[in-house]
């Protein structure tokens, strides 16, 4: 099975066929490999939900806010690939775009970010690929966030396959801030200009000043 060879092929267990596998979105193939990063999904986010339920009544406030997910759309995919110059295989999907399933954790204050961050760094069944930390040093952009590439095992037909899983952590303003970032961007027809990037930048850094400020304020009522 192509997906089967793929997936094993990634993980360096299988056999190594140099053929390059085009990739065709209305394949029952793609479906099904599409259904297994669901399925990943739908795995971590039981576990993470219950884990926002367990901190509530713990700490006695949302530690997590909320929690959102999604399934990349197979044209994104193909988008994506284009665009980083991949050949559309299922070999360099499988290998190369990390963000197929994507869940992303906002917490209610970016001092808890850290708390998350080793929670699942310790989580069993998963296997950590990949931290980025644009926490200590944000993106150019003035995009702030803490991002953990993850794989855990999903079970077909009797048959365990390693699926690549996507989290990103942010707090509530970071999370405001990227938001609209991203559909200011996205609703661009052109690139935006110098001024437009710069005042995008400066406001990451004002918004992130204002929580640090209300967060004071929040502690002083402790
Ligand atoms: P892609 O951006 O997914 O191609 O991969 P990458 O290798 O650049 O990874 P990175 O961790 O930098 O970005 C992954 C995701 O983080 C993106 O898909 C966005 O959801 C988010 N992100 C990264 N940079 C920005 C940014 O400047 N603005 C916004 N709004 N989101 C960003
Ligand atoms: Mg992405």
């Amino acid at each position: 099975m192509i997906i089967r060879e793929n997936i094993l092929k990634a993980e360096g267990k299988g056999i190594i066929s140099n053929k390059l596998i085009p990739l065709d979105i209305a394949n029952e193939e793609f479906k099904m490999l599409m259904s297994l990063y669901n399925k990943a999904e739908l795995k971590l986010l039981e576990t993470l939900n219950f884990l926002k339920e367990y901190l509530r009544e713990i700490y006695d406030y949302d530690v997590i806010n909320n929690i959102v997910s999604r399934i990349k759309t197979p044209a994104s995919i193909i988008n994506k690939m284009k665009k980083k110059g991949y050949e559309i295989t299922y070999e360099n999907l499988i290998n190369n775009i990390n963000d197929i399933a994507g869940i992303r954790i906002i917490c209610t204050f970016k001092n808890d970010i850290s708390k998350i961050r080793d929670i699942i760094l310790n989580m069993p069944n998963v296997r950590i690929l990949k931290e980025k930390d644009y926490l200590t040093k944000s993106k150019r952009s003035g995009y702030t966030g803490y991002h953990i590439i993850l794989e855990t095992d999903v079970e077909y037909e009797g048959e365990k396959y390693p699926m690549k899983v996507e989290i990103q952590l942010r707090s509530m303003a970071m999370d405001f801030w990227s938001t609209l970032e991203h559909k200011i961007k996205y609703k661009s027809k052109h690139k935006l200009s110098n001024k437009d990037s710069k005042k995008l930048q400066v406001y990451a850094k004002v918004i992130n000043l204002i929580e640090d400020r209300m967060i004071k304020i929040y502690q002083k009522q402790l």
